[in-house]
């Protein structure tokens, strides 16, 4: 049988990640929003290139959650971009009304998905949807990781001007400006790149990576990044679904790792059919662990806001 992924929120990541999984032929895919005629008309305008990037998935685009029924994966990018003079905190407290609804919808018709959230301020985000669905720790995960080391990737390529493939990397943390690259842990061809940088270069890209997504968003004026997250998120159905076990950076629901319980942060992991099957723990210097915790601070008063919107 074909797998379902259900995507909430047709706007540009959704949109974008629709495409990249039909593409590939993952399984059928369920578009949802809460506008009318909008994951319709993209669905059909999707399924009417099958016959052209040649893919023979099912695309539906729908307003009914009835159609999500069963779902393998849901990816969760319903939310609002944060308006002129809106607070962060404002902008937590609208979409963490978003995904509590989207996600309470989502588990009324699917008893074990995979949930992916995409949706703003991500760690908080991703900690409601695991607070109003109920599921294991194991099922449920934020895209951050993947899109922030994918960005310190391409950076490092383009200083060294050598080839992204062979550029790996590893951001932890939370994903904000506190976010933590790990130049000790991003090589090129395994070679690291504090062996192939100066102090200063590397400083650079570290901050370029902390705010990758603000200079994307500057850029465009309107919206923020969409091709990179949505290709982020594909990677991460494609290693569930297909069973990669690829170990990737991911916000994760931690339970003592790092030092942390009852929060998500972006650490490495393996990822394969099981869900999250396991969180790897790295050996960090005192200043990196610090980092860390800086940012884990950061998140965890978000999570209290979002607690204290789950207790009104
Ligand atoms: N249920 C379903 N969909 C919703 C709901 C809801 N309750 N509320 C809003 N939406 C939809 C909007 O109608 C819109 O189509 O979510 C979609 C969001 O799409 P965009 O505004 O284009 O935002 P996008 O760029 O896709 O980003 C989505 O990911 O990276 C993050 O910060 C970003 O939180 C944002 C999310």
């Amino acid at each position: 049988m074909r797998r379902k992924i259900t995507i909430v929120g047709a706007g540009q990541v959704g949109t974008t990640v629709a495409q990249l999984v039909a593409y590939k032929n993952l399984g059928n895919v369920v578009l949802i929003d809460v506008v009318e005629g909008v994951p319709q008309g993209k669905a059909l305008d999707l399924q009417e290139s099958g016959c052209l990037q040649v893919f023979d998935s099912l695309i539906i685009g729908t307003n009914d959650y009835k159609d999500t029924a069963d779902s393998d994966v849901v990816v969760i990018t319903a939310g609002v971009p944060r308006g002129p003079g809106q607070s962060r905190s404002d902008l937590l407290a609208t979409n963490a009304k978003i995904v509590k609804t989207v996600t309470e919808q989502v588990m009324k018709y699917s008893s074990n998905p995979f949930i992916i959230v995409v949706s703003n301020p991500l760690d908080a985000m991703v900690y409601m949807a695991k607070k109003v669905s109920g599921l294991p720790k194991q099922r449920i995960v934020g895209m951050a990781g993947v899109l922030d080391s994918a960005r310190f990737r391409t950076f490092v390529s383009l200083e060294l001007d050598c080839s992204l493939v062979d550029v790996d990397a590893m951001v932890l943390g939370g994903h904000g400006d506190s976010m933590v690259p790990l130049p000790r842990y991003t090589t090129v061809s395994g070679i690291s790149i504090t062996d192939l940088m100066t102090k200063e270069q590397i400083a650079r890209l570290v901050d370029r990576t902390r705010k990758g997504g603000a200079e994307i968003v500057g850029l465009l004026k309107q919206g923020s990044a969409f091709l990179a997250p949505g290709a982020s998120v594909m990677k991460m159905i494609e290693a569930v679904l297909l069973d990669n076990k690829r170990i990737l950076p991911c916000t994760a629901y931690l339970d003592g790792e790092y030092g942390w319980k009852d929060i998500f942060l972006g650490v490495p992991v393996k990822l394969g059919s099981h869900g999250i099957e396991q969180v790897i723990e790295l050996v960090l210097n005192p200043d990196e662990k610090a980092a860390l915790d800086k940012s884990a601070q950061d998140v965890k008063e978000m999570i209290d806001e979002v607690n204290a919107i789950l207790a009104e």
